[in-house]
């Protein structure tokens, strides 16, 4: 795409570069890659930058309507264009700086009512005065991802005896799971789903009601839903009770949400001190978003690096190896936000973009575990994947050995994919580690609710930051819609429109 264009001889001359030799060189430059914020610092010292590279990605970004956008979305206005609304996950963890005052007021009164409403169920008050022992978030998508990633990063932090299981696929068994050891008297269900139509969760609500009736009878039932959605009176029509329905706004887009009443069962299950405290780290990374130059502000850094790398050095994907066991859902939470929202083909105004423009394919695990499988590849096969490393200080700092080697691996891995090594002997060819292969590492301070606040909004405005440089829509998602559809076709009967391969296994299957 012409505007990223000037990318191309800094892209041309540092592609051939040691990378090696770019580090420790030039104090300025290693110092302009390396940034902290709201408990988190990027070490982007191993990217293959130089000081020119970089001015070029920030003059990119300051001629285009970065600015002017920023303000829009934290304003509330109209940020996704096809579907003419705003995003408003930012004002999720600070309404204030909402234009519109009957929409800060709702969002507001949200709040107040899932944190009611979690204090409540924990103390057991809608179980005709059971304990409360297992949450099961019923949801799919933006619904499910996000809701479960946090769930686990900061099991540490659940209240006493309550614990959250997921169900989020057709496949009948993920419920069966989430059930095993269930009692039905202690357990609630949390319908999330945004549109209330989604099939993959009305599916599976249905089929936990009928769970709930068959062990304690129709009235089992009451009290035992609550949902959250952007469509209460599809949550009534199901039968939910009004008292445990929980709104947000159309504006919050799925992958968006968990900071709305798509958290609840985050709510429930840490408490809202805890759901608060991830707020208020989101909340210290926002203002970081809005206040701190262009060259020190750390969303905007790590947007420019994944650029450079895709538009600039055409690294179609992305690792993520996160070197703690509680933050292994991060490359699953990743993928939804940032292949859902940059997964894109045309700007804005529908023109066609560049194949290298647009997002990266994001894959990952946890570290060390991924070091015994995929690392082979990524430090000797011929195409190679810049890493993004993800280490916790708490577990470097920690008394317990396991921890502190660890973190000797995360750095270890960096240091040998960008240092490589000869080969030596017989088998010198086979042994040999070409190196110069990029990664950053971000420090998180510990796997506290407001560092991972802090984390999910960094990401957050990252895509939004390249979404600007690429001008596309980062909010929508036509890309799911037609596989829905046809879905909807099969189950219907009506396949005469599919290609013949696909109608001979619809048949085979006896759908
Ligand atoms: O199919 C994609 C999607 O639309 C996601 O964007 C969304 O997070 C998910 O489905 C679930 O949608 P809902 O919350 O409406 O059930």
């Amino acid at each position: 795409m012409a505007d990223l264009d000037p990318l191309a001889p800094h892209a041309e001359r540092l592609s051939k570069a040691d990378l090696s030799g770019l580090v420790g060189r030039d104090e300025a430059r290693d110092q302009a890659l390396l940034l902290s914020a709201a408990g988190l610092t990027l070490d982007a010292r191993k990217q293959r930058l130089d000081a020119e590279a970089w001015q070029a990605l920030l003059d990119l970004l300051r001629q285009s309507d970065f600015e002017a956008r920023r303000q829009k979305l934290f304003a509330g206005e109209v940020v996704n264009e096809t579907e003419d609304r705003p995003a408003l996950h930012t004002a999720l963890r600070n309404p204030d700086r909402l234009k519109d005052a009957g929409t800060a007021e709702r969002i507001r009164q949200a709040r107040r009512a899932t944190a009611n409403f979690a204090m409540r169920a924990g103390e057991g008050e809608f179980l005709s005065g059971h304990p409360l022992k297992r949450v099961v978030n019923i949801g799919i998508g933006g619904s499910d991802l996000g809701p479960r990633f946090v769930y686990d990063a900061l099991k540490a932090w659940r209240r006493d005896g309550v614990e959250a299981r997921f169900v989020s696929n057709l496949d009948p068994a993920d419920l069966e799971d989430a059930l095993e050891g269930a009692e039905p008297e202690t357990t609630l269900f949390c319908v999330t789903s945004k549109s209330f139509t989604t099939q993959e969760t009305l599916m599976n609500a249905q089929a936990a009601r009928a769970w709930l009736v068959s062990k304690l009878g129709e009235t089992g039932v009451s009290g035992r839903f609550a949902a959250a959605t952007a469509a209460p009176h599809k949550a009534r029509e199901f039968g939910i009770e009004p008292s445990q329905i929980f709104p947000f706004e159309e504006g919050v887009g799925g992958r968006y949400s968990l900071w709305s009443a798509a958290g609840l069962v985050l709510e429930i299950v840490f408490g809202p001190e805890v759901f608060e405290a991830m707020h208020t780290g989101a909340r210290e990374m926002d203002d970081h978003f809005l206040d701190a130059p262009l060259e020190r502000n750390l969303p905007v850094a790590k947007a420019l690096i994944d650029v450079w790398n895709r538009a600039g050095l055409r690294k179609l994907s992305r690792c993520v190896a996160a070197y703690s066991s509680r933050l292994e859902r991060l490359p699953f939470y990743l993928q939804q936000l940032e292949m859902e929202s940059l997964g894109k083909s045309v700007t804005r105004e529908g023109e066609t973009l560049g194949a290298h423009t647009a997002g990266q394919l994001v894959w990952g695990g946890r570290g060390s575990d991924v070091q015994h499988s995929f690392f082979q590849w990524l430090h000797q096969a011929p195409a190679d994947a810049p890493v993004d490393f993800i280490a916790l200080k708490s577990l470097a700092t920690s008394r317990d050995e396991r921890a502190k080697a660890l973190t000797a691996n995360l750095l270890a891995q960096g240091a040998a994919l960008m240092a490589g090594r000869k080969g030596e002997g017989d088998l010198a060819a086979h042994k040999a580690m070409p190196g110069g292969r990029v990664s950053s590492t971000l420090l998180m301070d510990d796997l506290a609710p407001g560092a991972l606040g802090a984390l999910i909004a960094l990401h957050e405005h990252k895509v939004f930051t390249e979404a600007v440089l690429y001008r596309l829509n980062p909010f929508d998602q036509w890309g799911v819609e037609l596989g829905k559809q046809l879905a909807r076709d099969i189950a219907t009967g009506d396949v005469s429109a599919f290609d013949p391969a696909t109608r001979d296994l619809i048949a085979r299957l006896g759908l």
